[in-house]
């Protein structure tokens, strides 16, 4: 074929490809085909040497011609292939400013966690300072310094789990009773809130990790009667004027006299429903007048001294609360539920 047909022939192929080109690497790759080393084109070039001599220049001129007219037409489809590429990239990763944004789910502070805070906030209105204890307690803590000795029958309501024979997991939040005498001296004005344990099964009522926040003041002239007034103001507080205290006699190694309080039914008003199990009342801590051996044992001047002290039940108030009538709710971690207790 002659170099002129050849050099057409190209001239439309290369028309015709670069018109169904799609992106800037098809392009390349069209270049290097007909423009790189061992492209058409330069083959074509190289095959002159082969020619006649006159007709060298006529041909030399013909190729220049159409290579020349080959890189205007690359460049120029290049241009325009970028152009679309730039396009296409920026609508890729354009941000839609007016699309509602998805909101992080924030969580609800727990129950007990809401409880024990009003809590703090109620006693720390009245003076009492916040106390922190360890839930590994020695036994002495404890059991012993609460007047519980080892065989005691009262130990027997308070089974628990033992570490080693001298170290438990804490029952109650009254070893802190001693701790407080023991560090500090009167007058003593504290609450500890913390987390007990004990051997129980898991049932609606009764669960082996619980809650509790430990009450305790120690002065001159301290009564049964400033007890009922603490107890009774801070019942007011929290759930308001129409809410009375009921005290029932009771026991407590630690205490003497014991007895256990009663709060208003919030749920029935005292009418009495499900939540009371219609008493009319909701039981929800123990308390009593100090017991003098206690005051002695935690190095306490019992003829100068008295004191009393009470152990509230967070679960009980966080169920009265929220008119929950299942302990383990609170503890499935349902963020579905937990989300409505605020
Ligand atoms: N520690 C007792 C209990 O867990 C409650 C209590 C505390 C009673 C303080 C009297 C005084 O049952």
């Amino acid at each position: 074929m002659a170099i002129t047909d050849t050099l057409r022939q190209l001239r439309e192929e290369v028309e015709s490809t670069l018109a169904g080109l799609q992106d800037t690497a098809g392009l390349e790759a069209l270049r290097v085909k007909v423009l790189g080393k061992k492209g058409t084109l330069t083959e074509l070039l190289k095959g002159m040497g082969k020619l006649a001599p006159e007709e060298r220049p006529k041909v030399g001129a013909e190729i220049n011609e159409v290579r020349q007219w080959l890189t205007g037409k690359m460049d120029e489809k290049q241009a325009e292939l970028r152009a679309a590429e730039r396009e296409a990239a920026m609508k890729a990763e354009a941000i839609d400013v007016t699309e509602p944004r998805k909101l992080p789910k924030v969580g609800s502070t727990h129950p007990i966690t809401l409880v024990m805070d009003e809590l703090i906030e109620c006693f720390s209105g009245m003076g009492f300072e916040v106390m922190e204890g360890p839930e590994v307690e020695l036994d002495h803590y404890n059991f012993e310094l609460m007047n519980l000795p080892k065989n005691h029958p009262a130990r027997d309501a308070q089974d628990t789990f033992y570490m080693d024979d001298n170290i438990v997991l804490r029952t109650h939040t009254s070893p802190m009773q001693a701790r407080a005498m023991l560090s500090r001296k009167p007058p003593i004005r504290i609450i500890c809130p913390g987390r007990v344990y004990r051997a129980d099964e898991l049932d609606a009522t009764h669960s082996p990790v619980f809650h509790q926040m430990e009450g305790l003041v120690v002065d001159e002239n301290m009564s049964m009667s400033d007890l009922r007034g603490t107890l009774e103001a801070f019942a007011k507080k929290l759930y308001g004027n129409d809410v009375s205290t009921r005290f029932r006699p009771s026991f407590f190694p630690f205490t003497e006299p014991s007895a256990e309080v009663d709060l208003t039914c919030t749920a029935c008003h005292g009418k009495g429903c499900r939540i009371c199990k219609d008493t009319g009342w909701v039981e929800v801590l123990g308390c009593g007048m100090v017991n003098p051996k206690v005051l002695e044992m935690c190095g306490i001047d019992s003829t100068k001294y008295s004191g009393f002290a009470f152990g509230i039940g967070l679960e009980r108030i966080a169920m009265k609360r929220f008119g929950i009538t299942d302990l383990r709710m609170l503890y499935e971690g349902d963020a579905r539920l937990l989300g409505q207790l605020r």
